[in-house]
């Protein structure tokens, strides 16, 4: 009876534990499948959907969409949200593309016109006639608006071309000589102001190597925009100082002035465009709030980054604006 039992016993344990064997074999085969699911579902979330054109999505493999299966349902529901996802993206895509290229059409169509309206404009002013003084100040007007209008039409167009993510020059580009120009022409554009160009010292300035790797007209232009800033938003006067530095691996460009700083509310929303401080604002003319834009954009096309610290009277020490542009070395 006992040697029965102890039978029984020994034979109950067995075909259990081979039982919970075969169980957890038999559930591990039929789910491997969504190891597969999960891993298409993690291809998918590394992609970077934000960043503009896509290319397809990638889908669960056909075999795991059998409709039949608990793991065929879920890899087809995957699908076919993916498909969904997909879709929406390639639509918002277009949408953005075609408003890109009107604003980019729009600004091109304009500069024909405007350059009309200054030259009919110009070819009265130097006419022999004399004109009526309030006839020849309307003509002033009229000259110095669209000359205004075609350096913001101008900048429409530079930011549209960048939004469209149009390949830029990629060649050696000296900053130390861009920064020689851009601060000769600050000179003759705002004699008021005390400028300063720090360029790195020592016997021989050719042992240090300040190329970087871009587009010389749009780095020019990020000069002379940082360049305008300190001139048009500061009281003449005023000191600033253009260095040029070269920083591991990078070449950082700072122009830092002492000028009356950019306002607290300012300063998170600086480089959106047709962002401008109440000043510039009340002005009457030249400030269009594209200027900082227009700078971001080309940085960043150039794979580079901005910083900048900036003090009012409200603020403790002393007041103060510094722009730091940092581009990977050449
Ligand atoms: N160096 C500075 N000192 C004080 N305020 C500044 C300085 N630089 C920029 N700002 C503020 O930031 C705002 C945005 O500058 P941004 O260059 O983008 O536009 P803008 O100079 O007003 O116009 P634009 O450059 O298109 O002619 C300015 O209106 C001004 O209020
Ligand atoms: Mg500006």
């Amino acid at each position: 009876m006992q040697q029965y039992v102890l039978v029984e016993v020994v034979l109950g344990l067995v075909g259990l534990v081979g039982a919970a064997a075969l169980g957890t074999w038999l559930v591990r085969r039929a789910l491997r499948p969504l190891d597969d699911v999960a891993a298409a579902a993690g291809r998918v979330s590394e992609l970077e959907l934000a960043r503009g054109e896509i290319d397809t999505i990638p889908r669960v493999p056909d075999d795991l969409t059998d409709g039949r299966t608990e793991v065929g349902q879920v890899g087809s529901a995957l699908n076919r949200m993916l498909q969904n996802v997909e879709a929406s993206l390639v639509a918002r895509h277009e949408s953005e593309t075609q408003v890109r290229r009107f604003v980019a059409d729009a600004s091109h169509e304009l500069r024909t016109p405007l350059a009309s309206i200054r030259g009919y404009a110009e070819l009265v002013r130097r006419s022999p006639d004399v004109v009526p003084p309030d006839t020849a100040r309307a003509l002033d007007r009229i000259e110095s608006e669209a000359v205004r209008m075609t350096g913001l039409v101008e900048d429409l167009l530079l930011l549209a071309r960048l939004d469209a993510g149009r390949p830029l020059d990629r060649e050696p580009v000296d900053l130390a000589a861009l920064a020689v120009d851009a601060v000769t022409d600050a000179h003759a554009a705002g004699p008021g102001h005390d400028w300063g160009l720090e360029l790195p010292g020592g016997e021989d300035p050719d042992d240090v190597d300040l190329h970087v790797t871009g587009d010389e007209a749009s780095l020019r232009q990020v000069l002379a925009n940082l360049l305008a800033n300190a001139r048009t938003h500061t009281p003449p006067g005023t000191r600033v100082d253009v260095r040029v530095r070269d920083e591991d691996g990078s070449v950082v460009v700072e122009v830092a002035d002492a000028g009356p700083g950019i306002a607290p509310a300012l300063r998170p929303v600086l480089f959106r465009r047709f962002a401008r401080g109440d000043e510039a604002r009340n002005r009457a003319g030249g400030s269009t709030g594209l200027g900082l834009a227009i700078v971001d954009a080309i940085v960043a096309a150039h794979g580079g980054t901005i910083t900048v610290t900036s003090a009012t009277a409200d603020d403790p020490g002393p007041t103060g604006t510094t722009v730091a542009v940092r581009l990977p070395r050449a």
